[in-house]
């Protein structure tokens, strides 16, 4: 079997990392028995200076046509002058857009080996492996009406909550079935005993697991306690399912726990095509010097693997990044005494040896 790959390198760090992921890629491809086939394209200040735009057209229609795309970062000073449309990161947004991804995965773990680095105490997060499903296209963000009126203290401005039964049931689902591959239970975080959207967001998923996923464990959460929740014990978690605005600053909340952005991957997805990329930037401050973290990159590129349904080869990766950190490797975001600092391609070759 072969899949089409569009990669989507971006800018500052983003082509470093990229490469490293597609050396990981290479390796467990070949010994599980498929192939990735790349077309690689410019995204974001790259495609500026090629194409005077930050993801044209025809990126969108290779992206459209492959099976996965994997995007590294974009943006960076040299564009920071420029505005709305012509801005890197728009190009983002409308990619997401095009490919119709409406849940952002974001999975965090902290290996026992990496509880040290996190702002919480190491018996609180060493383990951790939580997964939140946040809807991205709906919700409080989108909703309509949004408006502003009157002048001085009677000046008003609103935005509006809105989900529908269609929309929530599609990315409960999503999250459902996370929760049969790992731990088999979602925690759903809303405000229900304030918000009418939020009634109708616990009624649907509550109806959705007793029609269809029975079989996984569901509790419901407010999304105060819940923020409560993930700096106390965030080990309850498996997965977490939320809606745009809950998800946003919940997921923020749980990139912390691990210590370095450097580590976390994530996923745009629900579309025909998926879009694969780790939460950072692209780092200007270290680009160019071989010091970029590429795990969170690889452990993106085995989300991939995980949609594309190459489990076995997207668990191989995990396990090797596991291996590599336990053994004491770290790029310079994490390292402490008595580690070993490794460069962005040694990271990868660990891995990739691994
Ligand atoms: P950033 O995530 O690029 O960097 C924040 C800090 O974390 C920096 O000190 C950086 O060196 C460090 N860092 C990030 N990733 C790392 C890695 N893999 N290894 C080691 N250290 C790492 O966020 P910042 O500085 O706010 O934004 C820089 C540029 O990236 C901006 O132009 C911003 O708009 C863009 N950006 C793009 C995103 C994307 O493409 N998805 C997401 C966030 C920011
Ligand atoms: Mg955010």
């Amino acid at each position: 079997k072969t899949y089409k790959i569009t990669l989507l390198p971006g800018d500052g760090i983003g082509p470093e990392v990229i490469a490293e992921s597609v050396k990981v890629l290479d390796a467990v491809s070949e010994k599980a028995g498929f192939a990735l086939e790349y077309t690689q394209q410019n995204a974001g200040g790259a495609a500026i200076d090629a194409h005077n735009d930050p993801m044209p057209d025809s990126v969108v229609e290779t992206c459209k046509a492959s099976d996965a795309v994997l995007l590294g970062a974009v943006g960076g000073p040299k564009w920071d002058a420029l505005t709305g449309a012509m801005r890197p990161e728009s190009g983002l947004l409308k990619i997401r857009k095009e490919l119709g991804a409406f849940a952002n995965l974001r999975p965090v773990t902290v290996p026992a080996s990496l509880a040290e680095n996190s702002p919480l105490r190491p018996e609180t997060v060493a383990g951790l492996d939580l997964f939140t499903v946040r809807e991205l296209t709906g919700g409080i963000y989108f909703g309509q009406p949004v408006g502003t009126e009157g002048e001085g203290d009677d000046k008003k401005a609103w935005n509006t909550m809105v989900y529908s039964v269609g929309e929530i049931k599609r990315v409960a689902r999503v999250a459902f079935e996370w929760a049969r591959k790992r731990r088999n239970k979602v925690t759903s975080v809303d405000k229900a005993n304030v918000l009418e959207v939020s009634r109708l967001w616990r009624d649907t998923v509550i109806e959705l697991h007793q029609a269809e996923y029975s079989d996984v464990e569901l509790d419901h959460l407010y999304i105060d306690n819940a923020a409560m929740q993930m700096v106390v014990n965030p080990r309850q978690f498996d997965v977490i399912l939320t809606g745009n605005i809950f998800g946003d600053i919940l997921s923020d909340a749980s990139a912390t726990l691990g210590g370095s952005l450097g580590l976390l991957p994530s996923a745009s997805v629900g579309g025909p095509v998926g879009i694969f990329e780790p939460v950072h930037g692209s780092a200007p401050d270290i680009a160019g010097q071989g010091k970029a973290n590429p795990i969170a990159m690889i452990l993106s590129a085995a989300m991939m693997l995980d949609t594309l349904g190459e489990e076995a080869a997207a668990n191989a990766i995990r396990a090797g990044v596991e291996k590599v950190l336990n053994d004491g490797y770290r790029s310079g975001d994490l390292w402490r005494e008595g580690n070993t600092l490794a460069s962005t391609t040694e990271l990868g070759d660990l891995v990739k040896e691994a």
